[in-house]
C-alpha cells in the first residue's frame, strides 16, 4: 500500500514536472489546466498525509518558471507570490473559515475581488518615477530582464504620475501586473499575419509571452500588447492600508488599473457577484479564467502570512475550464476558394462552457505533425469568446497503440488534382482552378456581402445555376439572360428580374471591392485598399505583374547556368542558392533600396567565385527585376509573400480570361479619381514609420489628400520621414542619408501652412 503511495507520489512529480516545461518553457501545454490542477491537488494532499514520501524537488515546492536563457536575470525585490485555487463555493467558503481561525474572533473581513486576466505576470521598477526595470515572473525570485520590451507596451507609464496634479511619486516603486492581448488586438494581428501569408497565432496567451520575449523590442512594438497593474510588490515613502487603497493610488499614479474592481463587505456579497461575472465572461475584452479575491486590508493579509508560495490572504475562484478532452473520431478536409486544404477534427461531442463542441479546428497539416495530433487520439479542445473551437494538443499519456498519424492527402477529396505545398508555405493547396468545390466556394466568396454583393444569389442559386452549366466562374454572372434562368425550377419572372438588377448594380463596384471580391490569396479589403492606392486599373496591374514575371524569368535565365545542380555539403552555399533562385521573395525586399547593388551582390556571391562579367550580368538582371517590382515592394504593409501571390495570380491564363471577360461584360475595373482637399503638399514624398495617433492607413490618405506622396523605403528621394512612437530602422536610415524626420504634429503643422 504505501509502495503504491510512493509511486504514485514519483509518477505525479514527474508528470507535473513534464507540464510544467511543456506550458512553460515550450509554451506547447499537452494538458488543460484543470487537468494539471487535479493532479497538483491530488500530489499536494498525498504529500500532506506522507511527508516522508515528498520529494526534494517536488513541483508542489517550487513557483513554475518561465526563465528562458535569452535574457539577463534578475532578483525580484520580494518574492513574487503565487495563488492556490478554489474552484467552487465550497472551497471559498473553507478558506474563510481556515483564514478566521488565524484571525481575533470579532474580526471584520472585506474583500476586492476583481477579474483574474489570463496573461503573463510581469514585475515592473520605477525609481523616483521612472521606469528603471521590467521582468517577468520567472521562478518568482529571479526574472528575465525585459525592459526594453516592456517599454514599448502603451499601457505602461514610462514616468509616474502621468498626470503631474495627481500627487508626487514614491522614491521607488516596484508593482505588479499583467501582460496580455485584448481580444480585438490579437484578431487584428491575425487579420496582418494572414495579410503576410503567415500562419495564424492560435493562442492569445502565448502569443502574448512570445511577445514579450523578442529580442528585437521593435518586433515586441508592433503587437498591441495592453498591460493591467493590481499590485505593489515593494516601495519606500508609501503609506497604505488596504487592496482598495492600493487600487486608488496605481490609478492616480496613471496605470492601467481594471475599473471594475469591487470592495465588498463580506463572502456572501462576493459569491453573490461570481455568477454575473461568469456570464459577462465572454463580453470581456481580454480573456480571464476566474477571479481574484484578496482580503482588503493589510494588516489582516500579514497576519495571516503565507504558505508554501500562496498568501493566505488572497486566492483565485477559476471559472470552469473553457477546455475539455475528447476524442478525435475522425477528419473533414474543406477546399477553400484559394484551394487551401484545410483539416477539422470530427470530435465525440463534448460539453465546453455552456456550448456542444463536436467538431474543431486543426489549422493545418504542418500544425498537426507539429503538435503530433493522431487520429484516436484524447485531444485538448479550447473555445473562447467567438473564436471557432481548436484543439490544443493530444493527451499523450492516454494513448493505447490504436492510434495512427494523420497525413495531408495526396489528392483533391473533391476533384482528384494531386495536392501542392509551395515553397515556404504551411499549407497544402488543390491547384485546380476549375475544381469543383473551389468554383463553389469563389462563387459563394464573390457574390457574398463583403465582396461584389450580389442580392438573391445565395449559395443554392449558386449551386444550381453550376449544376445545369449556366456559370462556371465569376465572369459567367454578369452574362446571365432572363430566358435561361427562367427555365430552372423555383425561378419566377419577379425573382429573376431582381436577380439581375442585382447583377447590373454590382457591374459598378468601386475597384477596391472588385480586387477585394477575386478572393486571391492574402488580400482582404485592407490589402485591396493599399493596391487601390498605388493602381489606377486593373489593367495597371496586370501590366505590373506581366512585367515582374518577366523580369523574374530573365533573372532566372541568367542565373540558372550559372549555380550548381545539385545541393552542395555546404548550409550556408544551400541557402545563397535558394536566395538566387526565389529572387522576388528573397533578394528583392533586401536591395529594394541599395545605392551599392553592384557591391553588396559581390559580397553576397562571393562563395560562388563569379566571374566579373557574369556578375554584372546577375546585377542587371536583378536591376530589372527592382524596378519592376517597385511599384508594389514599395508599397507598406504589403509583404514579399503577398506581391508573389498578386504576381503569380495576375499572370494566371484562367484568372486572366475571367478578368477579361468581366471587363467585356462592363464590371468596373477602374479606381475612383481621388479628390485633393489641398495640394500644400504637392510634390514630396514621406514615409511614415512608428505608431501614429489614428491608423497609418489614415495618414497616408490625409497626405495624399494633400497632393503628396507615400512610399515605403527611404531613399534619397524622400522629402521626409514622419516618425511616430518606437520608430523602426527608417529612422536610422534617414538621418545617415540626412532626410528629415518629423512627428505627426509637424506634418500636420506642414499640411495647415
Ligand atoms: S494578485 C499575491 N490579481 O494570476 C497575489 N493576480 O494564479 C498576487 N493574475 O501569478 C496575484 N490577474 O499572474 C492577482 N487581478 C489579478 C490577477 C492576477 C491575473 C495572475 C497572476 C498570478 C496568477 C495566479
Amino acid at each position: 500500500m504505501s509502495e503504491d503511495i510512493q509511486k504514485r507520489v514519483a509518477q505525479l512529480s514527474a508528470d507535473l514536472h513534464h507540464h510544467n516545461y511543456m506550458y512553460h518553457v515550450r509554451n506547447e501545454p499537452v494538458i488543460t489546466d484543470a487537468e494539471y490542477n487535479r493532479l497538483f491537488r491530488e500530489l499536494q494532499e498525498l504529500e500532506a498525509q506522507h511527508p516522508e514520501f515528498a520529494q526534494a524537488d517536488s513541483p508542489t515546492q517550487r513557483v513554475g518558471s518561465d526563465l528562458s536563457g535569452d535574457f539577463p536575470k534578475v532578483r525580484h525585490p520580494a518574492p513574487i507570490l503565487s495563488l492556490s485555487n478554489a474552484f467552487d463555493e465550497s472551497d471559498l467558503v473553507n478558506w474563510e473559515e481556515r483564514n478566521r481561525r488565524l484571525l481575533p474572533a470579532d474580526a471584520q473581513l472585506q474583500y476586492v475581488l476583481q477579474p483574474k486576466l489570463d496573461g503573463l505576470a510581469i514585475v515592473i521598477t520605477y525609481e523616483d518615477g521612472v521606469l528603471v526595470r521590467a521582468a517577468t515572473r520567472g521562478n518568482g525570485e529571479f526574472g528575465d530582464d525585459v525592459t526594453a520590451n516592456v517599454k514599448t507596451i502603451r499601457s505602461v507609464p514610462l514616468r509616474i504620475p502621468v498626470d503631474p496634479e495627481r500627487g508626487a511619486a514614491p522614491e521607488r516603486l516596484v508593482v505588479r501586473g499583467e501582460i496580455l492581448f485584448h481580444n480585438e488586438a490579437f484578431l487584428e494581428l491575425n487579420r496582418e499575419q494572414e495579410a503576410q501569408g503567415l500562419p495564424a497565432y492560435v493562442n492569445a496567451r502565448n502569443t502574448a509571452s512570445g511577445s514579450l520575449k523578442q529580442k528585437d523590442s521593435r518586433e515586441t512594438a508592433k503587437r498591441k500588447l495592453t498591460a493591467y497593474v493590481y499590485a505593489i510588490v515593494d516601495s519606500d515613502g508609501l503609506d497604505l492600508e488596504s487592496e482598495w487603497e492600493t487600487l486608488q493610488f496605481l490609478r492616480d499614479m496613471g496605470f492601467n488599473v481594471i475599473t471594475e474592481a469591487a470592495l465588498c463587505e463580506d463572502l456572501a456579497d462576493v459569491t453573490g457577484r461570481l455568477p454575473d461575472w461568469e456570464a459577462r465572461r465572454d463580453d470581456l475584452p481580454f480573456e480571464i479564467d476566474g477571479m481574484v479575491l484578496k482580503v482588503d486590508s493589510f494588516a489582516q493579509t500579514s497576519e495571516l502570512g503565507v504558505v508554501g508560495k500562496d498568501p493566505r490572504g488572497a486566492i483565485a475562484y477559476k471559472f470552469p475550464a473553457e477546455e475539455a478532452t475528447t476524442k478525435l473520431v475522425g477528419l473533414t478536409i474543406g477546399v477553400g476558394r484559394t484551394g487551401k486544404v484545410t483539416p477539422t477534427a470530427q470530435l465525440e461531442p463534448v460539453f465546453i462552457g455552456g456550448v456542444t463542441v463536436s467538431n474543431a479546428s486543426l489549422h493545418n497539416y504542418e500544425q498537426v505533425a507539429a503538435l503530433d495530433i493522431r487520429q484516436g487520439d484524447r485531444v485538448i479542445v479550447k473555445r473562447s469568446g467567438d473564436v471557432i473551437p481548436y484543439v490544443i494538443g493530444p493527451v499523450v499519456g492516454a494513448r493505447d497503440g490504436s492510434e495512427s498519424a494523420i497525413r495531408p492527402p495526396e489528392s483533391c477529396p473533391f476533384c482528384e488534382t494531386s495536392l501542392i505545398q509551395p515553397a515556404g508555405a504551411v499549407d497544402w493547396f488543390c491547384p485546380n482552378p476549375k475544381c469543383p468545390e473551389r468554383v463553389m466556394r469563389t462563387l459563394e466568396f464573390f457574390v457574398s456581402r463583403v465582396a461584389m454583393d450580389i442580392e438573391g444569389m445565395g449559395p443554392q442559386t449558386i449551386a444550381a445555376l453550376i449544376e445545369v452549366g449556366l456559370i462556371e466562374d465569376e465572369a459567367d454572372i454578369f452574362n446571365l439572360d432572363a430566358e435561361p434562368l427562367l427555365a430552372l425550377e423555383g425561378f419566377a419572372e419577379k425573382k429573376v428580374e431582381n436577380l439581375l438588377a442585382s447583377i447590373e448594380t454590382a457591374k459598378t463596384r468601386s475597384f477596391e471591392q472588385v480586387l477585394t471580391s477575386l478572393g486571391i490569396d492574402g488580400i482582404g479589403s485592407t490589402v485591396a485598399g493599399l493596391l487601390t492606392d498605388n493602381f489606377s486599373s486593373m489593367q495597371n496591374l496586370l501590366d505590373a505583374a506581366a512585367e515582374i514575371q518577366s523580369a523574374s524569368e530573365s533573372f532566372a535565365q541568367t542565373a540558372e547556368p550559372l549555380l550548381p545542380v545539385e545541393p552542395t555539403d555546404d548550409a550556408a552555399t544551400d541557402r545563397l542558392l535558394s536566395r538566387l533562385r526565389h529572387p522576388l521573395t528573397e533578394l528583392v525586399p533586401r536591395y529594394l533600396d541599395a545605392a551599392d547593388l553592384g557591391d553588396r551582390l559581390a559580397r553576397l556571391l562571393k562563395p560562388l567565385h563569379l566571374s566579373a562579367d557574369h556578375l554584372s550580368a546577375l546585377q542587371d538582371a536583378l536591376s530589372r527585376l527592382i524596378a519592376a517590382s517597385r511599384p508594389l515592394h514599395s508599397i507598406e504593409g504589403l509583404g514579399p509573400v503577398l506581391v508573389e501571390n498578386i504576381v503569380s495570380w495576375f499572370t494566371d491564363d484562367h484568372n486572366q480570361s475571367v478578368l477579361a471577360k468581366m471587363l467585356e461584360a462592363g464590371v468596373n475595373m477602374r479606381a475612383e479619381e481621388k479628390i485633393l482637399s489641398g495640394s500644400g503638399l504637392a510634390g514630396k514624398t514621406f514615409v511614415l514609420t512608428g505608431a501614429m495617433s489614428v491608423p497609418r492607413g489614415e495618414i497616408k490618405a490625409l497626405v495624399e489628400a494633400n497632393g503628396g506622396k507615400v512610399t515605403g523605403s527611404v531613399s534619397k528621394k524622400t522629402s521626409y520621414v514622419v516618425a511616430g512612437d518606437a520608430p523602426g530602422s527608417k529612422v536610422d536610415k534617414a538621418l545617415k542619408i540626412k532626410v528629415p524626420v518629423i512627428s505627426e504634429d509637424e506634418l500636420r503643422a506642414l499640411i495647415a501652412l
